[in-house]
C-alpha cells in the first residue's frame, strides 16, 4: 500500500512536470526558447508557445543570468487566458504582470544630460508655493485656487508644444478636480505611461476645510518633483514614442477618491497603462539607510526592480523596501484596476514625518530645501525617459 502511494505520487508528479503550460513571451524572449518550441500565435511582438514547468524554470534562469533582466514572459492558466493577450484590451494582463518587454535600460545618451538640468531650486519653489496656501483640501474653495495655479504652471511649462495639453479631470461629487498633462506619443501613442501624485492636503482627522494644512511634505514635495520632471522633459525636447501623463489627483486624502475616479475610468476605456509611478512625499529624509523606499504592497514587482536598477544606474542612491500595509495612497487605485504601479517613498514606513496632516507639514521640516525630492525627480525623469521608449 506505501509503496503504491509513493509510486503513485511519483506518476502525477512525473504527470505534473510534463504538462504543457501556455507561455505568452516577448520577442527578446522568443530568440531565447528553444527552437524546437513552435510559435502558435505572434501578434505585436508577442509570441505564444506551450512550455513544460522545467522548460519555464530554464526560461526564468536564462533571462536572469544570461539577459540580465526581468520578466519578458507569462505563464499563463489556461489556454484561453493566453490567447486573451492577443485581444484588445489584453494588453493589460501583461502590464498587470509587469512583463512588458520595455524593462531594459537603454536609453542613457538622453537620460544623463536630462539629469543634469533637473534643478533643486525649483522643486523648493513649488513646494513653498503650494504649502503657502491654507490647505488645499478637496472641498475648500483654496483647494480650487492652487489647482488653478498648478495647471496654469503646467500649462506654461508646455506651451511651445503642439504634442501636449493639460487639462482639467472634473469630479461630480466635489470641487476639487485633478489635473492630466498628456505627451501624445509619436509611435505608440496607445501605451500609456502615468507619472501621477495628489495634489490635495488635509489637517487632521476632522479637519475639513477650517484647517490649516500646508502639506509640504504631504504631497506639494510630490506635486513639485513630478512638475520638475516634466519642465526638464520640455527643456530637452523630448519627444516620447509611448505617450505619457502627469496627472495631480484632486482628493486623495479623503480616501483615494480623485484617483479612483480616473483609474476607474481608464480600465471601462479599456486604457492601456503600461507603467504608473505615484510619487507622495519626497522631501523628508527620514531613513540613514537608504534614500528610496519602494513600497511593496499594492504595487507591481517587477516594475519595483525595474525602477530599483533605474536607481542604481542613474540616481546612484541607497534604496530598499518598505510597505504601507493598506492601499496608502493612489498607486493602490491603479493597482486595484490591474495596471503595474510602483510607490518609490521617502523613509521606511517606521521612519516616516510625523508631522503630517498637520500644521507643522512645512519645508522647514526638510531644512528649508528640496534636496531630497531632488532624487526623486532624476529617478521620475529616467523612469518617464526609459518607459517612453
Ligand atoms: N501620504 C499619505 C500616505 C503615506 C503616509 C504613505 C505615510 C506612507 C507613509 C497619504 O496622503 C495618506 O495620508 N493616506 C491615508 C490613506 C488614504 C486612503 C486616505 C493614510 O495613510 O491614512
Ligand atoms: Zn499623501
Amino acid at each position: 500500500m506505501f509503496i503504491q502511494v509513493i509510486l503513485l505520487s511519483l506518476v502525477s508528479s512525473f504527470a505534473v512536470a510534463n504538462v504543457k503550460k501556455f507561455v505568452t513571451v516577448d520577442a527578446q524572449i522568443y530568440s531565447q526558447v528553444e527552437k524546437s518550441q513552435k510559435s502558435l500565435l505572434t501578434k505585436d511582438g508577442i509570441t505564444l508557445v506551450q512550455l513544460t514547468e522545467e522548460e519555464i524554470t530554464q526560461l526564468s534562469d536564462k533571462i536572469h543570468h544570461e539577459l540580465k533582466r526581468c520578466g519578458g514572459f507569462v505563464a499563463h492558466d489556461s489556454e484561453a487566458e493566453a490567447r486573451a493577450v492577443f485581444e484588445n484590451k489584453s494588453a493589460r494582463l501583461w502590464g498587470s504582470k509587469g512583463v512588458l518587454n520595455q524593462y531594459q535600460i537603454d536609453q542613457q545618451s538622453t537620460v544623463n544630460p536630462a539629469l543634469k538640468l533637473v534643478q533643486e531650486t525649483n522643486i523648493r519653489e513649488t513646494i513653498k508655493k503650494m504649502s503657502s496656501y491654507h490647505n488645499r483640501y478637496y472641498k475648500a474653495e483654496t483647494g480650487k485656487e492652487s489647482q488653478s495655479f498648478l495647471k496654469d504652471k503646467w500649462a506654461a511649462l508646455i506651451k511651445n508644444r503642439s504634442d501636449a495639453s493639460v487639462e482639467y479631470f472634473q469630479h461630480s461629487s466635489w470641487g476639487q478636480p485633478s489635473i492630466i498633462l498628456t505627451i501624445t506619443g509619436s509611435e505608440l501613442p496607445n501605451e500609456i505611461v502615468v507619472l501621477g501624485g495628489h495634489a490635495d492636503s488635509i489637517g487632521g482627522m476632522f479637519g475639513g476645510s477650517g484647517a490649516k494644512a500646508p502639506g509640504a511634505d504631504d504631497n506639494a514635495s510630490g506635486i513639485a518633483t513630478i512638475t520638475e520632471t516634466i519642465r526638464v522633459l520640455m527643456e530637452i525636447g523630448f519627444q516620447p514614442k509611448r505617450t505619457l501623463k502627469f496627472m495631480a489627483y484632486a482628493a486623495e486624502e479623503a480616501g483615494l477618491l480623485g484617483s479612483k475616479e480616473i483609474a476607474a475610468q481608464f480600465k471601462a476605456q479599456g486604457k492601456n497603462v503600461v507603467g504608473k509611478m505615484q510619487l507622495d512625499m519626497t522631501n523628508f529624509k527620514g531613513s540613514a539607510s537608504l534614500d528610496i523606499a519602494l513600497m511593496s504592497d499594492y504595487t507591481n514587482r517587477a516594475q519595483n526592480e525595474f525602477v530599483g536598477k533605474i536607481i542604481d544606474e542613474y540616481v546612484k542612491v541607497p534604496w530598499g523596501y518598505s510597505k504601507c500595509g493598506y492601499g496608502c495612497s493612489d498607486h493602490a487605485s491603479w493597482h486595484n484596476n490591474g495596471y503595474p504601479a510602483s510607490m518609490p517613498f521617502e523613509a521606511t514606513m517606521q521612519e516616516m514625518n510625523k508631522d503630517i496632516h498637520t500644521a507643522n507639514d512645512v519645508i522647514e521640516k526638510s531644512n528649508g530645501n528640496a534636496d531630497h525630492a531632488f532624487k526623486f525627480a532624476q529617478m521620475a525623469t529616467a523612469f518617464m525617459i526609459e518607459l517612453a521608449n
